[in-house]
């Protein structure tokens, strides 16, 4: 079996990892296709690097663009691959423009191929059509042959889509393969003696979508209400490029200062500072499910979560929307007084460890 595995942005960078690697595992050819949407090499290279990640085969260098322009230029860079490679699967990942672009580019070479495509991270909904990756997600599921779901309310969002039962595998999520692979060494590295925070007595935040820092007075809303935390203890901050660009030119660089703002980090560092902080505050997918894995407090700051399974069975909450310095500050109070309950690998169904082998088992089993 040859399947093309797509990469574009840093969160898919942990989701093909164990793909990759179970498909090697099988004695399958994957071929890594990079389609370039991230680009700086903290945001792109490091992960490569240490989560062992093979160079992609071909690198589409599409960079940062509008949708329309990225989407695009994907879509145009992706053709000639498949031409080339006459793969079996395409195999994306998330939700982000390189994935429903790729995906697209599969279908229409669908009949001509005889290819098949299969999403990763199927059935996630938020119901907000305003995020892109909303969009995203609703068209790759649509149109890929093969859904693997993360979780089984995922499963039930395609069952009520009226998507049918034999074109969905419930296999877990493909994240926790990854921490579960890196987390022994990300308790071996110093990063919290190096930012001279001690455990539990410090809160981890990340902030990047553009419902949260596109806009000037929610971004400095929640800026503000760093700020507040920052007075109870350190707030480290690994900077977006999208949220340090607009936050400078909003104005708001005076209240970044007062946060310990960091570089983009690895993989293994930012493992390692979820693991031991009081709190986390997070606008990111991966978060959410990275700290339920890990027994640590969360506080999303979104209006709502398409991984609803992380508040009902974990330790995430949504803040109250929409943002403000107040209601910030309150989730985070209420967030500390939360119990830890440590790092557990069945706290959900399939968040084992396991997921990729899963999903190249499956692949294997439809393919033959
Ligand atoms: C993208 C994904 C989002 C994901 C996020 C993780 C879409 C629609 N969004 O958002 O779902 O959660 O990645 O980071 O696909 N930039 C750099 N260096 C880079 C990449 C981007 O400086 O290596 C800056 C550029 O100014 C760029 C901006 O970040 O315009 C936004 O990048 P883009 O890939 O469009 O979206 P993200 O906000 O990163």
């Amino acid at each position: 079996m040859r399947a093309v595995v797509v990469a574009g942005a840093r969160p898919n960078f942990m989701k093909v990892a164990p793909v990759l690697a179970a498909l090697r595992a099988a004695g399958q050819d994957g071929i890594l296709v990079h389609t370039g949407q991230h680009y700086d090499a903290k945001m792109s290279d490091a992960f490569f690097d240490e989560l062992e990640i093979p160079r992609p085969a071909f690198h589409l260098g599409v960079g940062s663009a509008t949708h329309a322009q990225q989407t695009g230029r994907v879509m145009e860079t992706f053709e000639p691959v498949l031409l080339e490679t006459r793969p079996d699967w395409v195999i994306v990942v998330g939700d982000v423009n390189s994935t429903l672009a790729c995906a697209l580019v599969a279908i229409k070479l669908k009949e001509q191929l005889g290819l098949r495509i299969a999403h990763v991270e199927a059935g996630l909904r938020s119901g907000d059509w305003r995020m892109p990756e909303e969009v995203n997600r609703v068209l790759t599921d649509r149109i890929s042959d093969l859904l693997f779901t993360p979780s089984r309310g995922a499963l039930a969002n395609l069952t009520a889509e009226g998507i049918p039962e034999d074109r969905v595998a419930f296999v877990g999520n493909v994240m926790i393969d990854v921490l579960s692979a890196q987390l022994p060494k990300a308790q071996e590295l110093n990063v919290l003696q190096r930012l001279g925070v001690e455990p539990q007595r410090y809160a981890v935040t990340t902030l990047h979508r553009p419902s949260n820092v596109d806009d000037p007075d929610t971004l400095g809303a929640v800026l503000e209400a760093l700020v507040k935390v920052a007075e109870h203890m350190p707030v480290v901050w690994p900077l977006h490029p999208r949220t340090e660009k607009n936050a400078r030119t909003f104005g708001l660089g005076g209240l970044l200062d007062k946060l310990r703002t960091l570089e983009p980090l690895g993989y293994t560092e930012i493992l390692a500072l979820m693991s031991d902080a009081a709190v986390v505050l997070t606008d990111s997918g991966g978060l959410q499910e990275e700290t339920t894995v890990l027994g640590v407090p969360c506080v999303t700051l979104r209006e709502q979560t398409e991984r609803p399974v992380t508040i009902h069975q974990g330790t995430n909450r949504l803040a109250p929307w929409p943002l403000t310095v107040g209601g910030v500050f309150q989730a985070f109070e209420d967030a500390l007084r939360t119990p830890r309950i440590g790092v557990s690998f069945d706290r959900i169904e399939g968040w084992d460890g396991r997921a990729a082998e899963r999903i190249v088992a499956e692949l294997i089993r439809i393919s033959t």
